[in-house]
């Protein structure tokens, strides 16, 4: 087996045991759609020449992530270099500096680098006094914080501080919306459902009120 599927391979096992280990009732349903062993990991892709500019915060956020989950943190440190990197937003809908400061991957997924049809999953980097606005998807996702407490509001409810080792759902359509202060924010997510190839979309300012 190759050192990169095996590392993809690790980063599952080490991502499943830590949501296993938070026994969160709002997570058995994506556990149970886990891939199962031995799944498919896609052969190396080509790097991007440029990193995006949010990684900077990958290596203070993943030091961070090792008091939390040890095991997690160096499965993590281990495949990301192999990660694709991405941002969803143009800047003429979310401006040049949410951009410099907002990244994520998907390691588990219908076209991700392990192959899953049912499930989806990865990381979001956001860097510190970053507002990502209101949104919504047709998946059904689940956000666990690794490293940062950032605040994260539901359609018209008030902002909730949510610390690393919680579990954030959102239903299919549901509007959302997080804002880090201080602290860069690393959080893994999980989609499930139907739309997995569907992007989020950016939602009106106020479209949560109603
Ligand atoms: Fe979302």
């Amino acid at each position: 087996m190759a050192a990169r599927t095996r590392d993809l391979l690790e980063l599952l096992r080490a991502v499943r045991a830590h949501l296993a280990g938070l026994h969160a009732p709002e997570l058995a349903r994506f556990l149970d759609e886990w891939p199962r062993w031995p799944c498919a990991a896609a052969p190396p892709r080509r790097r991007s020449d440029r990193p995006l500019p949010a990684l900077r915060f990958l290596p203070g956020t993943l030091a961070r992530t090792r008091a939390l989950d040890r095991r997690l943190a160096a499965a993590l440190a281990r495949a990301v270099p192999d990660l694709v990197w991405r941002r969803t937003y143009s800047r003429a809908q979310v401006g040049a500096r949410f951009l410099e400061n907002y990244a994520w991957t998907e390691f588990v997924g219908p076209a991700g680098p392990v192959r899953c049809q049912r499930l989806s999953g990865g990381l979001l980097l956001l860097g510190p006094e970053v507002h990502y606005p209101g949104h919504r998807h047709p998946a059904e996702e689940i956000y666990v914080p690794l490293a940062g407490t950032a605040e994260w509001q539901r359609g018209c409810e008030p902002w909730t501080a949510r610390p690393p080792g919680t579990a954030v759902r959102h239903e299919s359509g549901a509007i959302h919306a997080m804002r880090t202060a201080s602290e860069p924010l690393l959080a893994l997510y999980l989609w499930r459902g139907h739309g997995l190839d569907c992007s989020a979309r950016l939602v009106p300012a106020g479209a949560g009120s109603r």
